[in-house]
Formats: structure tokens, C-alpha cells, sequence
């Protein structure tokens, strides 16, 4: 959750580490510290707040050197301050250490440290690794990580300088990611590729359990065996503006805007000269998708509600049943798992620590793994058998938007193909789904051009103490993001109900002039949802209906209503989604909160 960049070289480590920073604020953004080894002594500056607070400081008071380590935090042992963010360093500053990740085991080798005469001085698990390199350091750092990885248990990326090695980094990694990047007299670790990008565009991943060190000239990457790893370098094929705001206030508006291309990006790379689709990482044959009994779909958070749709479309095109779960749930509730299962996991960053936890399991008990992810060369696509990359660039926002249109995008794909091998769908259906999926990029371009429309609904929402969305079948899934969303960024309490559901005890919450956003996308169930706008209506409910242009009756019923282009039921989600997006991320800008960081969250979820 937390970034890290290091450099070692010859330019300036404050420069290139504050810009390598400033590309991993999505990752944590509650405190930010450097530690640069100036004239032989290591000079460190740490602030709790964002990394604005740390630059402006350094502004005034610059350190030197072209060895260094920094990183941004998002707290997990120790609330936000000064004296927990990183670097941490031994009492008598030779050694700085950042780290990302949790260390299980910090309780009993913070009182082993203490009993040793080590005083701490953060209420964090990662001062114990700072003590524990004091107390095992024989002048060699490489060695002194070596024997650390043997002491500490948990998920890490980790980066070490030390005043008496000069013009060396030593950097490890368990779990929580970590690159390499290579450069022309000088190197680099850093958390994630945008941090690089403005230095170089070669890199190598870090496999876990492995460990590199670092000089100006040259690389070495260990096994976890300590033997030397020959590991082939990548280049990087995007560029840096995909990964900055281009003229937008935030990402996430951003994001919005880029969901019409990078829809079509994920539907037309993967169509064939004939418009057929071909998953080209994706080997389950006809032979296989007999044997498979049992379907699940695990993910969290956004990709979850994503492959809420996913089930709706694996189940109605193949026919196959499909469980859909929460990822932190599923490991722990042994799940019937054998050789027959398929288990589709979903994730963005692919790197989310639960999403690979389900993995682990489902693939230890044999199942095979199916994953939809949108990051090249991340964790959950290198632990999965089969993966399908969605082409929606970096997506750099807390709140996902592009992802989850691109994710249903990808699921579609899948349940079509899975249906077209197993038979359960003519290819004249196939074709025309595939037809009607290429309409929706131009579909969704329509809905933004209508966008500032929805800052008076967000108007009208700011000061409400709670909201609700309603929905029935598809629409109510397209609920539950849509809460998700204005829940993560406005802080408003929002709630997704089944609309069915309400009358059950839920419409007990309505009250006069609480806001209601009804999804009403779904055209076989539009007239009970009509009915259930009725419902809350007659109790008070501001409404804001979200239908298909052609449904113009159901202003009659509402307060406002949204409009989005005539669809089939089963593609609606990804237009119905965009609204909902837009709702939040006004309400969250008019209410003057940091849209793109939202308090208490990180883009990338790498602790359980
Ligand atoms: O990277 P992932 O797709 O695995 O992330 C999963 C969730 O943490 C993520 O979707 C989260 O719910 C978003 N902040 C929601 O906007």
C-alpha cells in the first residue's frame, strides 16, 4: 500500500526520488520521507501529511548525494505522524530503511530488540527491520538482508542505504511488489513503473523471495537461495502522459473520459480477422470446460461488482453456474475446491494480497485460475494459468472506473466464447453480441457528453447525510458499485438495495427528501421498478432515475432522471455505470475533497 523509490547514480537522489514519488501517491499519501547519503552521512526528512509537505521542505532545505531511498505511507501499525513514516533509521543513522508491507512477526522481535537495549521510537512493525539490519551488520549489506529475510515473516518490499557502504542499494521483496529499473550509470527500485517512467523504460519485476543489489553500474538479482538470476529486462511501451492527468483536474475524471477508447482497446485487440474473439492466453478447450462442475469468481471491491455482472453473463450465455465471492471471505470459508474447478479472479492492479491469497488456495487444492487483470507482468497474472489482460492503461485514481467497464468488457468476452465452445449459443447470437458490444464505446461517449448535467445532481446530494440505490437484477449490481463509488470519495453513507428487497425493512430508512438513485436499465424488470420508485416516492424519496433514452415516462415518477442509450438488458451495466461514476466524483469535488485520494484509502491493497 505503501510506494518506495530508490536511486542510486550520479544525478541528484532528492530530484529523482521526489518525482518517482509523486507518481506513487495513489499507493499511500498520509506521510512521506527521503534519506539521501550526503558527504558520507545519511540526511533524512520524514512529515506526517502529503508528499507536498516533505518537497516543500526540501525546497528550502536540499540535501545532496545520489544515493537514496524515499517513500509514501498509508498507515497500518501506527497512526500518521512524523515519527512513524519512513525511512526509519538505526540510533546512529548509518542505516535507512523503507518498507512496504507488514511484518507478522514485529511483536516478539520488537521485545527480542528491547531486551537487546534497541529504543524505538514509532509505534511501526517496520522499525524492527531498521534494528534488526543494526544488529546483524558485519559490514557487508547485501549479507545482512540475506540474514534478515530469515528473521521476518509477513509481506514486504523493502529498501536498504547504509552510510558504510556508499554507492550501494540493497532492496528485497516477499509479496508486496517491487521493480528494478535500469539505467545508463545509474539504477532504481521503486514500487511501481510510473515512478521510472521520466528516467528510464527498462525493468526487470522482483520475484518474491528475491533480492537485488544495486550499483550505479550494474544489477544482481538473488533467489531466495542466494543464487544469481539472470532475469531478462522489459521495455516499457507507454508512455508518461497515459500516466499523468492530461489536462484534467484528476485522474478519476480522466479515467472517466478514457472508458469509451479503452473499451474498444480491450474488445478490438482480442477480435480476429473474421470478428471472432481469440483469447490467445487462454487455452480451456472444449474437452477441458466438460470437466469443470463448479465456477467461481473472486475479487474485491470494484472488480467483485464487476464479476457480479460476470456471473450474470457466464451463466446466461455458457450456461454454467458461477459463485461469485469476496476474496477476503472465500479463502477463509473452505470453498469446494478440486481439479474441476475454474476459479475467474478479477484485479485491476493485480496485486491486491487477497485476490492472491484466493489464488493460492484454489490452485493448491488444483483448481485452475482463470484472471482478468489489467497490469502486464503483476503477481496475479504470473500465479495464474490463463490470463486476460483488459487494455485499460494505467488507472491511477482510488476509484475505479475504467477498469470496471473494461473488466465487464472482458467477462462478456469470456462468457461468449466459453458458450460458443461448449455450444450453448448459436453463432448468429455470438455475432450479434459481439456487434452490439462494439456500439458501446461510441454509446458511452454519448452519456459523457452530457456530463456537467450531473453536477446539479451532485448539487442537490452534497449535504444528505445518506443515500440509496436502488435496482433490480443487473441494475442492482450496477447498484452496488455505484455506492461503492459515492461512498469511497463523498463520504456520504450510501447503501445499494435490491429495489424487491426494500419493502422487507430497508424503505424503514426513507425519509422525506433522502436521495434515491434508481437504475432502472434492465428492460424486463422496468415495471417493477417503476413500481418500487412508486414506493419510495410515496415516502418522501428525492429520486434520480437512471434509464434508457427511450423511457422518457419515468420522469413522471421521478426527480430528476439521467439518461443512457438503448442497450440490451445484458450489455446495460457498462452504461449505466457511468453515470454513476460521474455522481460521485462531482459530489466528491464539490464537497472540496481530494477526489483521486480518498481519506483512509489506497489505490493498491497489498495487506490482508
Ligand atoms: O486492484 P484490484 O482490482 O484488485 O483492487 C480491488 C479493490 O481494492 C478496488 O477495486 C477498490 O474497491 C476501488 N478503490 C474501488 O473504487
Amino acid at each position: 500500500m505503501c510506494g518506495i523509490v530508490g536511486y542510486v547514480g550520479k544525478e541528484s537522489a532528492q530530484e529523482v526520488i521526489l518525482q518517482g514519488l509523486e507518481k506513487l501517491e495513489y499507493r499511500g499519501y498520509d506521510s512521506a520521507g527521503i534519506a539521501i547519503l550526503e558527504d558520507g552521512v545519511i540526511k533524512s526528512d520524514k512529515f506526517k501529511g502529503r508528499l507536498s509537505v516533505l518537497s516543500d521542505y526540501l525546497n528550502d532545505h536540499p540535501i545532496s548525494g545520489s544515493l537514496g531511498i524515499g517513500h509514501t505511507r498509508w498507515a497500518t501499525h501506527g497512526a500518521p505522524s512524523d515519527e512513524n513514516s519512513h525511512p526509519h533509521l538505526n540510533k546512529e543513522s548509518t542505516i535507512a530503511v523503507v518498507h512496504n508491507g507488514i511484518i507478522e512477526n514485529y511483536v516478539s522481535l520488537k521485545e527480542e530488540l528491547i531486551a537487546k537495549g534497541y529504543e524505538f521510537k514509532s509505534q511501526t512493525d517496520t522499525e524492527v527491520i531498521v534494528h534488526l539490519l543494526d544488529s546483524i551488520y558485519e559490514g557487508d549489506l547485501l549479507e545482512a538482508v540475506n540474514k534478515l529475510t530469515k528473521l521476518i515473516r509477513g509481506a514486504y518490499a523493502i529498501g536498504v542505504v547504509c552510510s558504510k557502504n556508499p554507492g550501494e542499494m540493497v532492496a528485497v521483496r516477499n509479496e508486496s511488489p517491487l521493480i528494478v529499473g535500469l539505467g545508463k550509470d545509474e539504477n532504481f527500485i521503486a514500487s511501481d513503473i510510473p515512478a521510472l517512467l521520466k528516467y528510464t523504460r527498462d525493468v526487470c519485476i522482483l520475484e518474491n523471495g528475491e533480492t537485488v543489489h544495486l550499483t550505479p553500474e550494474k544489477v544482481t538479482i538473488y533467489s531466495k537461495d542466494h543464487e544469481i538470476v539472470q532475469r531478462e529486462k522489459f521495455t516499457v511501451d507507454w508512455d508518461v502522459e497515459s500516466a499523468s492527468k492530461g489536462g484534467y483536474d484528476y485522474f478519476m475524471l480522466k479515467e472517466i473520459h478514457e472508458q469509451p477508447t479503452a473499451i474498444r482497446e480491450t474488445l478490438l485487440r482480442r477480435l480476429d480477422e473474421n470478428g471472432k474473439i481469440k483469447l490467445d492466453d487462454i487455452k480451456l478447450t472444449k474437452e477441458d470446460l466438460e470437466k469443470i462442475t463448479k465456477v467461481y469468481i473472486v475479487a474485491c471491491g470494484t472488480a467483485y461488482n464487476a464479476g457480479l455482472i460476470g456471473r450474470y453473463a457466464i451463466e446466461k450465455f455458457a450456461q454454467i453456474p458461477v459463485e461469485p465471492d469476496i476474496a477476503s471471505e472465500f479463502r477463509y470459508r473452505e470453498p469446494f475446491i478440486d481439479q474441476n474447478t475454474l476459479l475467474i479472479v478479477i484485479s485491476q492492479s493485480g496485486e491486491t494480497l487477497d485476490t492472491l491469497a484466493a489464488i493460492r488456495e484454489a490452485k493448491r487444492k488444483g483448481a485452475r485460475i482463470l484472471s482478468i487483470t489489467n497490469v502486464v507482468g503483476s503477481s496475479v497474472a504470473r500465479e495464474s494459468d490463463d490470463v486476460f489482460y483488459t487494455w485499460a492503461g494505467p488507472e491511477v485514481a482510488v476509484a475505479s472506473t475504467k477498469a470496471y467497464t473494461t473488466q465487464i468488457t472482458a467477462l462478456y468476452m469470456i462468457a461468449l466464447d466459453l458458450a460458443l465452445t461448449k455450444g450453448t449459443i448459436t453463432e448468429e447470437f455470438y455475432f450479434d453480441t459481439i456487434n452490439k458490444m462494439k456500439e458501446l464505446p461510441e454509446k458511452v461517449e454519448r452519456i459523457l457528453e452530457n456530463a456537467e448535467d450531473i453536477k446539479k445532481i451532485a448539487e442537490d446530494i452534497k449535504d444528505s447525510q445518506s443515500a440509496f440505490y436502488l435496482g433490480r437484477g443487473l441494475d442492482y449490481q450496477t447498484a452496488m458499485e455505484g455506492a461503492l463509488k459515492l461512498k469511497e470519495i463523498s463520504y456520504i453513507h450510501t447503501e445499494a438495495f435490491a429495489a424487491g428487497e426494500l419493502k422487507h425493512g430497508t424503505i424503514a430508512l426513507i425519509e422525506d427528501g433522502t436521495p434515491v438513485i434508481a437504475i432502472a436499465g434492465q428492460e424486463s424488470l422496468y415495471e417493477k421498478m417503476l413500481s418500487n420508485i412508486q414506493e419510495v416516492k410515496a415516502r418522501g424519496a428525492y429520486v434520480i432515475s437512471i434509464a434508457k433514452e427511450s423511457k422518457k415516462e419515468i420522469e413522471a415518477q421521478s426527480d430528476r432522471v439521467i439518461y443512457v442509450p438503448d442497450v440490451d438488458d445484458i450489455l446495460a451495466p457498462v452504461l449505466t455505470a457511468v453515470p454513476t461514476q460521474l455522481i460521485a466524483y462531482y459530489t466528491s469535488l464539490i464537497k472540496g475533497n481530494d477526489v483521486d485520494k480518498p481519506r483512509n484509502l489506497a489505490k493498491s491493497v497489498t495487506v490482508e
